[in-house]
């Protein structure tokens, strides 16, 4: 492969744009990377990850010599026609999505008959052709768009990337959706070519589509603990019936990170701003949020008041296998457990550093033995592998009080019982 693969540029080396960057130069292209972020640049050229996600930095180290990174976009449009662009769409307060990253990168390019820019930023359905109408006002009517989402997760970003379930390519059938078709042939995936619009609503129908199995299946916990039934159960037979499939069926303590809270609320938002009242997403906005605080009242319901006891938090990332803390569960589980009186002790493996910039008044604890000394209670907030292994019986010797909440249905209920431990899960 090598030196014949079509050389490409990426705009923002955050997750997106660095699993990109790291996944196309490992498929043999160069790739020139360029981020607002002079500190990020200056560490990525020390050879230093930004960000933790499992083999980014061998992937990087790897294909070192065909990566590029700078805060200039001229080397970019000099060596690159694709402009792969991914920077930050965060919501704004109205729940729509924040496009000032976007249109920031938008404004910086030159008129050109030989540049594209390839949106795998989360963008509203109509940003492609907004941009598309601008272009042309602005004199650069030659300059190509194509949308072509990302779908990766974080905690198997790279492995996502390099054999996606699909690539979506939405372009107007010039030039560049087919050169970005050619750019992913080698990873063999199935290709989902339309049009611009289209593109754009697969993602944030997708990811609507799975926050909204989450929500249920939460629900549905939330039934079978008035009931008597076992969500585990109840999953495992539902998860079964091939329309259904057994994934994002566990229930836990709401959705997290940086991408479905946001991409609901800005599918919600659009759909507003059209006319149309998107009433389910409204309600898995809602479930989401009751979720998160479900916790306190399993504390309550066994500690009665929550003022001055000690709670630890066992984990802080949205997820496994990531520091990322974009609307983390943990965020409003600390802060609710601090409204109502509660000392909040918290370890994380790897997202401390992060989660210390959002979380005030925490205490940080090294290791999760350390986090349970002397706590009333903890909450398993984030399924970190290493939180299987905990030796209960031990942790018996070290807590105060006698009770587990499992907000991952995670642990063993029947180890962390067998040690004496009054164990709640989420629907079983
Ligand atoms: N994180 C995910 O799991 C994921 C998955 C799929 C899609 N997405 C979408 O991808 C996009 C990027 O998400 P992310 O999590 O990688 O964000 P991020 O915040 O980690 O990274 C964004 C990067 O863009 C840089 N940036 C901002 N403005 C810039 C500019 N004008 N020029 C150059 N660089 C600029 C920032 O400095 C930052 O490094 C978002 O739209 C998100 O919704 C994210």
């Amino acid at each position: 492969m090598g030196s014949e693969r079509e050389p490409i540029a990426v705009i923002g080396t955050g997750y997106v744009g660095l699993v990109t960057a790291a996944g196309f130069a490992q498929v043999g292209s160069e790739v020139f990377c360029v981020d607002v972020d002079a500190d990020k640049i200056a560490r990525l050229n020390r050879g230093e990850m930004p960000i933790w996600e499992p083999g980014l930095g061998q992937c990087v180290a790897r294909n070192r010599e065909r990566l590029h990174f700078s805060t200039e976009l001229a080397p970019a449009l000099e060596h690159a026609r694709l402009l792969f662009v991914a920077v930050g769409t965060p919501p704004t307060y109205s729940g729509d999505a924040d496009l000032s990253a976007v249109h920031a990168v938008v404004a910086s390019m030159p008129a050109s008959d030989r540049h594209a820019l390839v949106m795998k930023s989360t963008v509203p359905v109509g940003t492609g052709a907004a941009i598309k109408r601008g272009f042309a006002d602005q004199g650069k009517p030659g300059f190509a768009y194509v949308s072509c989402p990302e779908f990766l997760k974080e905690g198997s970003a790279l492995e996502d990337f390099l054999a996606p379930d699909r690539v979506v390519v939405g372009d107007d059938g010039d030039w560049a959706g087919d050169a970005v078709a050619e750019l992913y042939a080698p990873l063999d995936s199935p290709l989902v070519r339309t049009d611009i619009a289209s593109a754009e609503m697969v993602k944030l129908a997708s990811n609507a589509f799975l926050a909204t199995k989450i929500s249920f299946i939460n629900e549905i916990a939330n039934v079978c603990e008035e009931t008597g039934a076992d969500v585990a159960e109840v999953a495992r037979g539902m998860g079964l019936d091939h329309r259904i499939g057994t994934h994002f069926l566990r229930p836990g303590i709401g959705f997290g990170g940086s991408c479905f809270p946001k991409d609901v609320s800005a599918l919600k938002q659009l759909a507003g701003n059209s006319g149309y009242h998107f009433q389910l997403l409204t309600a898995v906005i809602e479930v989401n949020e009751l979720q998160k605080r479900r916790v306190i009242g399993k504390l309550q319901k066994h500690l009665g008041s929550l003022v001055g006891t000690t709670i630890a938090l066992l984990g802080l990332a949205f997820k496994a296998n990531t520091d990322d803390m974009r609307e983390a569960s943990s965020l409003v589980l600390a802060a609710r457990l601090q409204a109502d009186g509660a000392n909040v002790r918290a370890f994380d493996p790897i997202a401390e550093h992060e989660a210390r910039k959002l979380l005030v008044g925490v205490d940080f604890a090294s290791s999760a033995l350390d986090v349970l000394e002397g706590a009333d209670a903890c909450i398993l907030v984030t399924e970190w592998p290493e939180f299987a292994g905990i030796d209960w019986a031990e942790v018996a010797e070290r807590m105060r009080g006698r009770l587990v909440v499992d907000g991952r249905n995670f642990l063993d209920p029947e180890a962390v019982r067998a040690a004496g431990f009054l164990y709640e899960g989420v629907g079983r």
